[in-house]
């Protein structure tokens, strides 16, 4: 084959190349080392001497012109490539998103931090306590004597003698005096455990129990500080009531009602004076130390808040449920 032939097969052929599999064969047919340019060459010794400087300064010039040429080319095919793979990765910004469905707190949590913020605002400190507790700390530390039926293994989940799930928050009262000098005011949340299950009793609910001691304190101090909680938590014309009721812990003791227009009188804590002999137990002196208590049942109150009838709907899970407040 002749120079001519091969330069007007390559251009040919390299104009037809459309993809990077057909440039590579190109390339092996024409450059590559058993290539046509290159048996060109290999000619050359066949040739008498006087025409081979022409002859191999000829091929010489084909091959840089084929190179020029297939490196041209190379270069579109990869351009091309990138437009493609660019045109895939395209996105369309107008498309609706796909929305993760995010949850929220439980109601009942929801009402518990409402509690807590209220109570923060006023001062008072949130601690908690743990929900495994001594009966010393449930019971006696809270004058609660050992005929009282709260003890009952029928009321409490017992672990061993000594050993309970707090049956209400009022032990973190007595782990807190013990820890801290008075001045004291506390609220402490958490969950407490009771042998009862119905429509108004869960086994496991939620209280946020409150402590304030120092000096001088009176029922005065206890019914403004839950009044201005209620006026917060239910609206500004929320009105309560004290009626005289009994806790071991507390002298004199409270019932604490507050009235929601549509509803009248409703029941929502248990208060009152923290009794001398709690003060004994921990080792304050009741001449010199007053204080007030009081203690509230959370799911008790987002029950009143929202107009949910039936306790249970908070341990059901049910989404449409829970999602509605
Ligand atoms: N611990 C009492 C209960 O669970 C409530 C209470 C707390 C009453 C503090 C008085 C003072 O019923």
């Amino acid at each position: 084959m002749d120079v001519e032939t091969v330069e007007k097969e390559a251009i040919e052929k390299l104009e037809k190349v459309s993809n990077a599999q057909e440039l590579e064969q190109f390339r092996v047919e024409f450059l590559g080392k058993k290539g046509k340019i290159t048996s060109l060459m290999k000619n050359l010794k066949n040739l008498p001497p006087e025409e081979r400087p022409a002859y191999g300064k000829r091929v010489n010039e084909l091959r840089e012109k084929v190179e020029r040429l297939f490196s041209e080319k190379k270069k579109q095919i990869e351009e091309l490539l990138e437009r493609e793979r660019m045109e895939k990765m395209r996105v369309d910004v107008t498309l609706p998103g796909a929305r993760r469905k995010v949850g929220h707190s439980h109601p009942v949590l929801k009402v518990m931090e409402e509690i807590e913020r209220i109570f923060v605002s006023m001062g008072f400190d949130v601690v908690e306590g743990p929900e495994i507790e001594t009966t010393w700390h449930n019971f006696d530390a809270l004058n609660t004597p050992e005929w009282h039926p709260a003890r009952d293994e029928h009321d409490s989940f017992y672990i061993t003698d000594e050993l309970l799930l707090r049956t209400h928050t009022s032990p973190v009262q007595i782990r807190t005096m013990l820890e801290r000098k008075p001045p004291i005011a506390i609220i402490s949340p958490g969950k407490v455990y009771r042998r009862d299950y119905d429509a108004t009793h869960l086994p496991m609910f939620h209280q946020v129990e409150g402590l304030h001691v120092d000096r001088d304190l009176s029922v005065a101090h206890l019914k403004f500080t839950l009044e201005e909680f209620a006026r917060r938590m239910f609206g500004k014309n929320a009105r309560i009531r004290l009626r005289p009721s009994y806790f071991p812990f507390t002298e004199p003791s409270f019932e604490v009602d507050v009235y929601l227009s549509g509803y009248g009188w409703l029941e929502i804590l248990g208060a009152g004076m923290v009794d001398p002999n709690v003060f004994l137990n921990v080792g304050y002196d009741p001449e010199e130390w007053t204080g007030y208590a009081f203690g509230m049942g959370v799911e008790r109150i987002s029950m009143l808040k929202y107009g949910i009838t039936d306790i249970r709907e908070f341990v059901r899970n049910d989404v449409r449920f829970l999602s509605s407040y």
